[in-house]
């Protein structure tokens, strides 16, 4: 961060904290040691960003703030130590996970974040693209370094699945499930995705780029027509619009949470959480792998290793790695 946007956040921090109240511009000056003529030109500086600043008799008062997901609003709600500590903020990329590969390649930390306000090559999994119009949602990728061998990196995705569903559960006040592995519902729609990217160096991870998107903002006649009655917003499902940067900085403090759980405590708890999220279990599905090859059985459970156990019509047990799940209607 600059030092100018540091001042701006030391600046938003005191309104923020005054709660809709008024600050003056003497406190503001005192307490973060700058002359006044400095102070109010970070005044203008987070005016000129899109936070609504009125002055009164008394002083400063916070009236509005942008809807932006960068550093300074997102970092006003944020408490996670490391995790999105260090964002990087686009307008308009390809994708964010594109770009978080290649911060990570050049050596960009664990925690550090790639978020962009529009992709216009978003991927989802499977090869197939997701939908990322600018300004209505949350399009956001996480570089992790953890100590780890390739064979434990599907853990991840689970850990990260978890993290959303809990930190979404809040939002929403209301529940979501996951369909296995990593697709966050809501009454049976998707509302969230995840793409987990990983470069390994040997048999060891190197870093994993955790690519979320989430569908915030979007109202009904947002949606593409291909994702009518599969996909769902918060929007949607709650009748109105969602603060993103509070929003995405709880997500990021979940995460953080359910990260250090899993370094802590290992894969059994999160197993056990997403076990209790999980809307898949007992179900009719198909299971579709990237060759185009389809399993039809009953899914009956995840495996220590986050496997999907598939009970084949003959009874013979088929474990799944990796594809796409389908959910039968009334299955
Ligand atoms: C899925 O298909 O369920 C996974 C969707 C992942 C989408 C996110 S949006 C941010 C990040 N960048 C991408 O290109 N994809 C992920």
């Amino acid at each position: 961060m600059s030092q100018v946007d540091a001042r701006e956040a030391m600046v938003l921090d005191l309104l923020l904290e005054a709660d809709g109240g008024v600050v003056s511009g003497q406190f503001l000056s005192e307490k973060l040691g700058l002359d006044p003529s400095e102070v109010y030109r970070r005044l203008n500086g987070l005016r000129c960003r899109g936070y609504g600043i009125q002055r009164l008799r008394g002083g400063y008062r916070l009236e509005q703030m942008p809807d932006a997901v960068g550093h300074l609003e997102v970092g006003a709600f944020l408490t996670a130590a490391e995790i999105g500590r260090v964002i990087h903020h686009r307008e308009k990329v390809p994708s964010t996970n594109e770009i978080a590969f290649r911060l990570a390649r050049g050596g960009a930390f664990h925690g550090e974040l790639v978020v962009a306000e529009q992709q216009v090559r978003g991927r989802g999994r499977c090869g197939r693209n997701w939908f990322s119009p600018a300004g209505l949602n949350l399009y956001f990728s996480v570089i992790l370094r953890p100590d780890l061998e390739t064979a434990r990196a599907p853990e991840l995705t689970f850990v990260v699945a978890v993290a959303l569903a809990r930190a979404l559960g809040e939002s929403l006040e209301g529940p979501v499930g996951i369909k296995w592995p990593n697709d966050v519902q809501i009454q049976g729609k998707k509302v969230a995705g995840i793409l987990p990217e990983l470069h390994a160096k040997g048999n060891l991870v190197d870093f994993v780029v955790a690519g979320v998107g989430v569908n915030v903002n979007m109202s009904e006649s947002d949606l593409p027509v291909a994702l009518a009655g599969k996909a769902t917003s918060l929007r949607i499902e709650k009748g109105r619009t969602f603060g993103r940067p509070r929003l995405l900085a709880g997500i990021l403090d979940a995460f953080e949470d359910t990260y250090n759980q899993w370094i802590d405590e290992g894969f059994g708890p999160i197993r056990d959480a997403w076990l209790s999220l999980d809307v898949t279990l007992g179900r009719k599905v198909r299971v579709g792998d990237e060759g185009g090859e389809n399993l039809v059985g009953e899914a009956v459970s995840v495996d220590e290793s986050g496997a999907l156990v598939i009970r084949c019509p003959d009874g013979g047990l088929v474990k799944v790695v990796s594809g796409d799940v389908a959910t039968f209607l009334g299955a």
